[in-house]
């Protein structure tokens, strides 16, 4: 316990001397996840090749002599890492370059996250919130809870909250209106060139943007350019996005652990319950609520024959995925 009063949350970041972490890091360790008045204990992961690495971004975080941070532990042991930990970041993983599909690091990914998440389930708190970021986020999820049995469904997550930022940058810049104006956004399925990002329930200033938006544009531009804006940005910039999706990720955990403001939701990928037609189990991006520190899916959106389509056809692309790491005996 501090002078404060309160504990600190243990918080584990896998991938920790990567380029995701390095701006990851520093924005849990200033309070943007938990809150100003939190503490937080930072738990570091890396390869032993990268472990010394990570000791460097340690001492930065040290150096930067943030109020809230009460301790840093850097290890390339996940049980060490995962030891009580209610947040876990899994970030650590190859990223993919130029002129391949996300679902190509499959091979060298997936064997990660088995292990890791044995190490969660059998080291970190019962109530550990997880948040996979490593590509493919949506099945390297899947395969983190296969070997987490005692750990909630719901408490593992994959990250489409970036996908649901860019739909939010894309309609602020077409329709001139600040990005807080904007709510009930969807983004449905798989982190992959095929999601499908969804303006149906969508409101600017609690009027319809689909209202606002002609199809064409909605087809031809704004779903295209969110669906492989990862690999644009690998284009212009030589390497994927780095701060970015840690912004992203910072408030995909802030609003597991606060809430989601009044009406509005977000999209978070999760085991699916089987709403919407999705097979029960897949990871997959739906809306969400947070209440009580727990994503609740939004139910009962009516969904059109046209929505429908792209839906089933995201979906596939998961059982697809689904069934390489069953045939190669990841889960
Ligand atoms: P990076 O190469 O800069 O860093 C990856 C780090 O992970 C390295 O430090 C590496 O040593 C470490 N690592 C590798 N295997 C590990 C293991 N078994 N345990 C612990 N650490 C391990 O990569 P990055 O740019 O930080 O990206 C990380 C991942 O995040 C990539 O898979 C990338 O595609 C993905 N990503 C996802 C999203 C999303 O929206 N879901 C967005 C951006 C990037
Ligand atoms: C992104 O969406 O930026 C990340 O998933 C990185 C990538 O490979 O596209």
């Amino acid at each position: 316990m501090t002078a404060e009063g309160k504990n600190p949350v243990n918080v584990a970041v896998s991938g920790a001397s990567g380029q995701i972490s390095y701006s990851l890091l520093f924005r849990i360790a200033s309070g943007d996840v938990f809150g100003k008045d939190t503490p937080v204990h930072l738990r570091l992961l890396d390869i032993p090749q990268a472990v010394s690495a990570a000791q460097g971004v340690a001492m930065e975080l040290f150096d930067a002599a943030f109020p809230l941070v009460t301790g840093i532990t850097v290890t390339d042991k996940a049980e060490e890492a995962f030891e009580d930990a209610q947040a876990v970041f899994l970030v650590g993983s190859k990223p993919r370059g130029k002129g391949e599909e996300r679902s190509d690091l499959l091979a060298a990914n997936g064997k990660i996250f088995g292990p890791q998440g044995k190490a969660i389930n059998d080291h970190a708190a019962k109530d550990v919130r997880v948040l996979v970021v490593g590509n493919p986020a949506n099945t390297n999820c899947l395969i983190a809870k296969a070997s987490a049995p005692d750990i909630p469904a719901n408490h593992f997550t994959a990250m489409t909250r970036l996908d649901h930022n860019r739909s939010l940058a894309q309609l602020s810049d077409k329709l001139g209106a600040p990005v807080k104006d904007f709510a009930k956004m969807t983004v449905w399925g798989n982190h992959s060139a095929t999601q499908f990002p969804d303006v149906t329930y969508a409101t600017v200033n609690g009027e319809s943007v689909a209202d606002k938006v002609d199809e064409k544009w909605l087809a031809d531009e704004f779903r295209p350019r969110v669906a492989k804006r990862g690999a644009e940005i690998i284009e212009v910039r030589g390497k994927s996005s780095a701060a970015s999706a840690a912004s992203a990720a910072i408030d995909h955990m802030r609003d597991w652990f606060a809430g989601t403001p009044e009406g509005d939701w977000v999209s978070v990928s999760l085991p699916s319950d089987g709403s919407y037609g999705i097979d029960e189990g897949l990871v997959a991006s739906v809306p969400c609520r947070s209440v009580n520190g727990e994503w609740e899916v939004v139910k009962d959106l009516e969904i059109s024959d046209a929505q429908r389509k792209l839906i089933d056809a995201n979906v596939e692309e998961l059982r697809n995925e689904k069934k390489i790491v069953e045939d190669s005996g990841l889960i």
